[in-house]
């Protein structure tokens, strides 16, 4: 038997009696007990009465898969979930297993050592945080990724909001701001064979309960537990999450999906400073088009953006 199972009676943060749990497992009381010894021993608050049996009063906010799964209600999404300590990056050991894992499969750190962001940026990565990849075999062209980070930034979205009732609006392209400061970024490399997409190693990093004190002073950053004055429960946010990237992921390419990522901006409407491939402009955001390009007014000319860094200007600043 293993603690998960006893998990799977406590989670309701109910009293249960260690007299039901054994006749229901098949197993002594005796080896109730120790299960509930070993989850104390790795952070679970388990109460004990005579009269009543065990209360979950307390769970500790390590990562755990079994804790994951106990709350994930998807139907394909992390059937593979792997939740380890220190990694380089969570995108690199994803990588390194996409070619033979399934769909959907999802590798969580506690750390990571060498994060990475977009455009080869580091990516600070303290205890307390989501780092999370994704391993995603959709059948579509390489072209229509974009689909991908435009979903995903509106599950977590939709997420964060869901699970602690703050509000996190899309920079354009995906990240996740809260009061004009950084709670997520997403860091997507893909891998194709002729132009079909051969499988997206979706990263996320969101700063939940970490402490900001090592983070530069450069980054206008915020965490969840900052914003809300507590911690808050990554295993719920994670279950959370995959829930809406499922959910979103079917949503691919649909009109639907286009006017929840539009919905969402943070960017529509703003002066930006942009700098792409084809060189740096400032201007108003007009809209969103469906293929997740910015429409900018520069001057005269109307400019379709369709990947670049954005950063958002104050209307001083854009003179
Ligand atoms: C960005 O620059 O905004 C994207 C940051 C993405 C960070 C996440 S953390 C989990 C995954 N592993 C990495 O090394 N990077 C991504």
């Amino acid at each position: 038997m293993a603690s998960q199972e006893i998990l799977g009676f406590l989670v309701s943060g109910e009293w249960v009696s260690g007299e039901e749990m054994a006749t229901r497992l098949g197993v002594s009381r005796a080896a109730i007990w120790k299960q509930i010894r070993s989850l104390r021993k790795r952070g679970y608050g388990i109460e004990s009465s005579t009269k009543r049996g065990y209360r979950l009063a307390k769970r500790p906010d390590i990562l755990d898969a079994g804790l994951i799964r106990l709350g994930l209600k998807t139907k394909w999404l992390a059937k593979d979930l792997r939740c380890l300590s220190e990694v380089t990056s969570t995108n690199e050991v994803a990588r390194s297993i996409a070619r033979d894992a399934a769909s959907g499969t999802v590798i969580l750190a506690e750390t990571q050592t060498r994060g990475k962001g977009r455009l080869s940026r580091s990516w600070t990565s303290p205890p307390g945080g989501i780092w999370m990849s994704l391993i995603l075999k959709p059948k579509i062209p390489l072209a229509g990724a974009y689909q991908i980070n435009m979903a995903v930034s509106v599950a977590v979205s939709k997420a964060i909001h869901g699970v602690t009732g703050l509000a996190a609006g899309i920079k354009w392209p995906n990240d996740l701001l809260i009061r004009e400061k950084k709670i997520c970024g997403i860091l997507t490399e893909v891998s194709a064979e002729m132009d079909q997409l051969d499988y997206a190693i979706v990263g996320l990093g969101i700063n939940v309960n970490v402490d900001l004190s090592g983070f530069s002073e450069e980054w206008r950053t915020t965490t969840l537990s900052n914003e809300l004055g507590h911690d808050v429960s990554r295993s719920e946010l994670i279950s959370r999450i995959l829930l809406e990237i499922e959910e979103a992921l079917e949503m691919m390419g649909s009109r639907e999906l286009h006017e929840e990522w539009r919905s969402r901006s943070v960017t529509v409407g703003k002066r930006v400073r942009i700098s792409s491939a084809s060189g740096e402009f400032v201007g108003e955001v007009m809209d969103l088009a469906v293929d997740g390009a910015l429409l900018l007014q520069s001057g005269e000319e109307m400019k379709r953006v369709l990947a670049g860094d954005c950063i958002h200007l104050r209307p001083l600043e854009a003179a």
